[in-house]
């Protein structure tokens, strides 16, 4: 199947910019080429726009909501539309960019009948509504917007709710109080860096593709920087010690691979602006070299 890279420079979720520039740290630390050298068909689409859209309101709670239901609307349907032509690589972008990525790649699995997962791999659990968020900020509301939340007043209809059942978050250290209510009173698998100190990060990842593979499923990965440890992913805005190692990291993305389900994946919340050489982006394509098949022994891009 061919990977087809998509350009999302969604900076509008947050207060601190940046992340706008994350497609093309990408593109710098060479994860067209890197690809390539794995044996795939490669397509960079290049980057998205949002829909127009007009001011918001001076004194809205809401930060850059317009600018956000515009990404929403573009995002969704480049997503569905890429679904059908290979597996769409998003390259973000801020985490707000999946409220439109995972709505559209949903309303392609409802059309095909099978049903659809979702992987989010992040130390925030980005399950805030814009009612309950006390920032502001919609990076933080993904999560509920997808799995058809009330309170998006504005956003495009949820044709296609991901169920709470069919999502699972790993790497959470980082949960404000009303996420951790609505998350403990739904459905939704989640594992904290506890249960992963306790028992290892590939118990509940294989627990959830086996889930995933008996459903016959599409499977969705939201990768945030900030799943990793900011000693190791220092390029994002909302750093959280205590993250995942990167060998936990690389274990998470072989077994994605290994498991051959992995249909549409989101990297986000590159913030180039902060990183040191390019080292976070070179991570993140390791990372996703490694979903895409990297093995030891078969690093075609090193020399040694
Ligand atoms: N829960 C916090 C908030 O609502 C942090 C969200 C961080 N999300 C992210 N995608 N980095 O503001
Ligand atoms: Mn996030
Ligand atoms: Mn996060
Ligand atoms: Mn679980």
């Amino acid at each position: 199947k061919t990977c087809i890279l998509i350009g999302a420079p969604v900076d509008s979720g947050k207060r601190r910019r940046g992340c706008l520039m994350g497609p093309d740290s990408y593109r710098t630390a060479g994860l067209r080429e890197t690809l390539v050298d794995l044996g795939h068909d490669v397509v960079d689409q290049g980057n998205l726009a949002p829909r127009p859209f007009k001011d918001d309101h001076p004194d809205h709670p809401l930060f850059a909501l317009n600018e956000t239901i515009a990404w929403t609307q573009s995002l969704a349907d480049a997503a569905e539309t890429a679904m059908s032509e290979g597996v769409p690589i998003f390259l973000g972008g801020d985490h707000a960019l999946s409220a439109g990525t995972v709505s559209g790649v949903a309303a392609h699995a409802a059309k095909q009948g099978s049903p659809q997962f979702v992987l989010w791999l992040d130390a925030h659990s980005d399950f805030h509504t814009p009612l309950s968020s006390d920032s502001g900020n919609l990076h933080g509301t993904p999560v509920a917007y997808f799995s058809g939340a009330d309170g998006f007043d504005g956003f495009p209809e949820v044709a296609h709710p991901v169920l709470q059942t069919n999502i699972c978050i790993i790497g959470l250290r980082s949960v404000d109080e009303a996420e951790r209510k609505a998350l403990e009173a739904s459905d939704i698998h989640r594992h904290d860096m506890r249960e992963i100190d306790e028992s290892g990060i590939a118990k509940p990842l294989a627990a959830f593709l086996k889930r995933v593979q008996q459903a016959n499923g599409q499977l969705h990965v939201s990768l945030d920087v900030d799943f990793l440890d900011p000693d190791v992913a220092p390029a994002v805005g909302t750093t959280v010690p205590g993250g995942a190692t990167v060998r936990e990291a690389h274990l998470v993305m072989e077994m994605l691979h290994d498991s051959g389900l992995v249909t549409s994946m989101d990297l986000v919340e590159l913030n180039p602006f902060l990183d040191d050489r390019g080292r976070t982006a070179k991570v993140m394509v390791d990372l996703a070299a490694s979903a895409f098949g990297r093995r030891i022994f078969d690093r075609r891009t090193r020399s040694y």
